[in-house]
C-alpha cells in the first residue's frame, strides 16, 4: 500500500515537473478521465500534512509564530508534500487543499461557478454576524454580489478613467511635497518619517477624493478632519484580525479577550467612518463614483457598504505593494537607474515600472491565500475534489518557484518585458497577484495606476537607500508585511 501510494504520488509530482503524466499505472484507485486522457486519482491520494496527535495541526500554526510564519509553513509543506497537498481542519473530517502551481490555480478557477466563493476570515464573518452587519462586495454572495460586482466592474475597471488618473497624479504629488519636507535646510539626504502611514494615507486619500470627486477632495475640511483617523482604524482592523486566525474568534469574544475588542473597535470605528464620509459626499454632489453609483440606483445603505470595503480592500493592498517596491528598488541602485533612463524618455510610467510592480507582487504578494470553496466536484491536478472544499493557492510559494519563474529570488523587473513576438522574457508561467474570473479584484486597474504613478514619481524625484541595519524579512498580518518598518533613505534629484 505504501509503495502504491508512492508511486501514485511520483506519477503526479513527475506530471507537475515535467509536465507529462506516467499514465501506466492502472490502479483500482486511479480511473481514466478523457480530460487531458490521465488518469483521475481519489481524494485521499493527495499528500496530507502531517497532523500532531490531539491539538491536529494548530501547534504547527503556533509554532510559525502565530500566523506571523504562515508562508513560510506552508511553502515548506509544498517542498515536502509537492505542488498540491491536504491539511486536515481541526476539529473536523474536513481539509483543505493547498495549491503552488499555476496551471492548478487556474484549474480551480474553472470550477468557481457563477457565482463564486472565497474563504472569509472568521473573526469578519463573526463580527458581521453579532452586529448584524451587512458588508461590500467581498462578503456579498449569489445574486446581490453579482448585481453590484456588475456595476462596479463598470465603474472601476473601465478604460477611460480619466478622473482617476488626475486624482491620482494628485494625491501623488502632495506626497512627494510632503517628503520633500523631511530634507533639512542644505541637507541633500533625508530618512523619509513614518513611511507606512504616509503610504496609507495617499492610498486612501485617492479612494476617498476619487468617490467624492476630484474638485472637492483637498477642499472640504469636514473630510479631510476625518481622514487621519479613517487611515489608523483601517490599519488596525488588518493588524488585529491577524492573531484571530489563531486564536477562534468565538473563543476570544466568549472570554472577552482583549484581541477581540480591539478587532471589533476598530471595525465599527472604520464602518462610522466611512458612512459619515458617505454622507458628506452625497451632500457635496460632486462629481465622483458616489453620483455614478447613485446613477445605478444603488441605495444609499449598499454605497456606504460597498465604499466601505473598497476602502478596506484598497488601503493596505496597496500601501504595502508599494512599500515593497520601494524596498526591492532601495537595494537596487542599478534597476532604479535603468528605470531613470526609461522616464527621462517618457512621460509617464514605463514598462520596467510595470515589471517593479509585477516583481513586488511576485516575491511579496500582498494577497498571499487566494482560496475559493468549489461549487462542485471538480479535478485539479488530476485529483478528484469533493463539492464545498475550499482549494487555496500559496501565493508566496508560486512566486518563488522556479518552475514558474527562473533566477526566482532575483528582483528582476525586466522580466515582465515581452518580445517582438509578445513573449515574457524571464516568466515560464505568470502567477496571478489579482485572482483571475468573475470575483478576481475589481480595483485591479485602479491600484496598478497608482502604484505606476507613484513609483514614477518618487523615482523621477529621488534616490533610494535602504538605511535598516538588520535584514527586512516578510511576516503575515493577515497580508504580507515587512518584519521591520523600512527605513528609506531618499536623496533628492535634480529635476
Ligand atoms: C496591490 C493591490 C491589490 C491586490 C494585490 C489585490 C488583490 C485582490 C485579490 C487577489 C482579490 C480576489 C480575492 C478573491 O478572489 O478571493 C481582490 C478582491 C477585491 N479587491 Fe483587490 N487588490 C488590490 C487592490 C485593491 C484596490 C485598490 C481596491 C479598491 C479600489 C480593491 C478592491 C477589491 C474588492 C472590493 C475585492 C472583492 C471583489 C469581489 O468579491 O467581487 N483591491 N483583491
Amino acid at each position: 500500500m505504501f509503495f502504491k501510494e508512492k508511486l501514485i504520488r511520483l506519477c503526479v509530482r513527475s506530471r507537475f515537473h515535467t509536465r507529462r503524466f506516467i499514465s501506466s499505472d492502472k490502479s483500482k484507485d486511479a480511473e481514466f478521465s478523457t480530460r487531458n486522457a490521465t488518469f483521475v486519482l481519489p481524494f485521499e491520494s493527495i499528500p496530507m500534512a502531517r497532523s500532531l496527535p490531539l491539538i491536529g495541526t494548530k501547534l504547527d500554526l503556533i509554532m510559525s509564530g502565530f500566523g506571523k510564519r504562515l508562508h513560510e509553513v506552508i511553502d515548506n509543506r509544498h517542498q515536502t508534500l509537492g505542488p498540491i497537498f491536504r491539511e486536515p481542519v481541526e476539529g473536523s473530517a474536513a481539509h483543505l487543499i493547498f495549491l503552488n502551481s499555476s496551471e492548478m490555480m487556474r484549474e480551480m478557477f474553472i470550477y468557481e461557478g457563477k457565482y463564486p466563493k472565497h474563504p472569509l476570515p472568521d473573526a469578519w464573518t463573526l463580527y458581521n454576524d453579532v452586529h448584524s452587519c451587512k458588508r461590500g462586495l467581498f462578503f456579498m454572495d449569489d445574486e446581490e454580489w453579482l448585481i453590484n460586482r456588475k456595476i462596479m466592474n463598470g465603474i472601476l475597471l473601465r478604460n477611460d478613467f480619466q478622473l482617476a488618473q488626475s486624482v491620482i497624479e494628485n494625491v501623488s504629488d502632495n506626497l512627494i511635497h510632503e517628503w520633500n519636507c523631511n530634507f533639512c535646510e542644505e541637507e541633500n539626504f533625508a530618512v523619509v518619517t513614518g513611511l507606512m502611514s504616509s503610504l496609507y494615507t495617499w492610498s486612501i486619500k485617492v479612494l476617498v477624493y476619487l468617490m467624492i470627486g476630484e474638485t472637492h477632495g483637498e477642499k472640504n475640511h469636514e473630510i479631510n478632519k476625518l481622514l487621519p483617523e479613517f487611515s489608523l482604524v483601517v490599519q488596525k482592523v488588518f493588524e488585529h484580525t491577524a492573531p484571530l486566525m489563531i486564536i477562534p474568534p468565538t473563543f476570544a469574544r466568549k472570554y472577552k479577550l482583549n484581541i477581540w475588542h480591539q478587532f471589533e473597535n476598530s471595525v465599527t470605528r472604520t464602518l462610522e467612518i466611512a458612512n459619515d464620509i458617505v454622507d458628506v459626499g452625497l451632500k457635496m454632489n460632486g462629481n465622483g463614483l458616489l453620483k455614478e453609483m447613485q446613477a445605478h440606483n444603488m441605495s444609499t445603505e449598499v454605497i456606504k457598504r460597498i465604499f466601505a470595503d473598497l476602502i478596506i480592500a484598497a488601503g493596505d493592498t496597496t500601501a504595502y505593494t508599494t512599500q515593497w517596491a520601494l524596498f526591492l528598488l532601495s537595494t537596487n541602485v542599478s534597476e532604479q537607474s535603468k528605470i531613470r533612463e526609461q522616464l527621462d524618455k517618457s512621460n509617464f510610467e514605463t514598462p520596467l515600472i510595470r515589471g517593479t510592480v509585477r516583481e513586488s507582487l511576485r516575491l511579496f504578494p500582498v494577497a498571499t491565500f487566494i482560496g475559493r470553496i468549489l461549487p462542485v466536484e471538480g479535478i485539479i491536478g488530476n485529483y478528484r475534489i469533493p463539492e464545498h472544499t475550499p482549494v487555496i493557492a500559496s501565493m508566496y510559494s508560486i512566486g518563488r518557484d522556479a518552475e514558474n519563474f527562473p533566477n526566482p529570488d532575483k528582483f528582476n523587473p525586466s522580466r515582465w518585458l515581452r518580445d517582438t513576438s509578445g513573449n515574457l522574457h524571464g516568466v515560464y508561467r505568470p502567477n496571478m497577484p489579482y485572482a483571475i474570473g468573475v470575483r478576481s479584484c475589481v480595483g485591479q486597474k485602479l491600484a496598478n495606476s497608482m502604484m505606476h504613478t507613484i513609483l514614477s514619481k518618487i523615482l523621477r524625484n529621488f534616490e533610494l537607500n535602504l538605511m535598516n541595519s538588520n535584514p527586512v524579512g516578510v511576516v503575515m498580518r493577515l497580508i504580507a508585511v515587512p518584519s521591520a518598518p523600512i527605513m528609506l533613505g531618499i536623496k533628492r534629484l535634480s529635476v
